[in-house]
């Protein structure tokens, strides 16, 4: 599969895939006439597929007016509930389409948890060293792979490939030794379609940075270390490996809760 390919599959594509179970919960929010707004962003939040696409609509000229929305819960209201209500309903109508494209329901989960741990502890890192909006900085990461997709819809064993690489974090090489792109770069190309705010689309295009990323884009550096601790490329040495060691059980306490919550476990 090689690169023009690649950028072509980023380009076209119109909704991200999520898990069966997610969607199963947004239905039953959904299809549940006293629903909250409260009840569809708690399930919304945790989703890479469905926050997506919701950045994308609040930052779009109709609804911004010129402000960048970074904030889901903020980019929720908005856009109005009965307008995301829709939006959501018709993700999840192309859902079913975007599924028959052999995507496998393992490699979703893996994405999604990768996602969701990463963005727990970016929440963390933020908080601590009061570098970043929290909110912000878990947006950001819940978002950061999400040029994942566009490998795992065109190379049929990319869950393979990611698995020989894990430990090692030299994704990023591999993927450009064999595909001439790597999933930064497609990320990049679906934040700029979708009009993500900048901060996010200059993460997901550097969130793998090289070993010293730039420690004055304290939202790249609170994702790059948060992805690096899980990935176990992070140097021991760093403030932000003593902060994430310190909070680990609690993240993961934090993430088989939602796991539980979303009926993922
Ligand atoms: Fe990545
Ligand atoms: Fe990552």
């Amino acid at each position: 599969m090689p690169r023009e390919q690649l950028i072509n599959r980023a380009s076209e594509i119109k909704v991200i895939p999520t898990l069966d179970s997610i969607v199963n919960r947004v239905f039953t929010v959904l299809g549940n006439n006293n629903s909250s707004f409260n009840d569809l962003s708690e399930v919304v939040k945790y989703d890479q597929a469905i926050s997506s696409k919701i950045i994308s609509i609040a930052n779009s000229a109709y609804y911004s007016r010129g402000i960048e929305i970074f904030n889901l819960q903020r980019a929720m209201l908005t856009i109005g509930f009965e307008e995301v209500r829709s939006i959501v309903s018709c993700i999840l109508l192309m859902e079913g389409v975007i599924k028959m494209l052999k995507l496998k329901e393992e490699d979703l989960l893996d994405l999604w948890k990768h996602s969701v741990e990463v963005a727990s502890a970016a929440r963390v890192l933020a908080e601590r060293l009061c570098i970043e909006d929290p909110q912000k900085a878990y947006t950001a990461s819940l978002l950061h792979d999400i040029g994942k997709i566009v490998f795992y819809l065109a190379v049929p064993n990319y869950g393979e490939i990611l698995k020989e690489t894990k430990g090692t974090g030299d994704v990023i090489a591999l993927e450009r030794e064999r595909f001439g792109i790597d999933h930064q770069e497609t990320g990049y190309i679906i934040a700029v379609k979708w009009k993500f705010p900048h901060d996010f689309a200059r993460v997901i295009r550097g969130h793998h940075g090289d070993h010293n990323p730039d420690h004055q884009d304290s939202l790249l550096r609170v994702v790059n270390a948060s992805d690096r601790f899980f990935t176990r490329t992070l140097s021991s040495q760093s403030t932000e490996a003593f902060i994430l060691d310190k909070e680990k059980s609690a993240i993961t306490l934090e993430v088989e809760k939602i796991m539980e919550f979303l009926q993922l476990s």
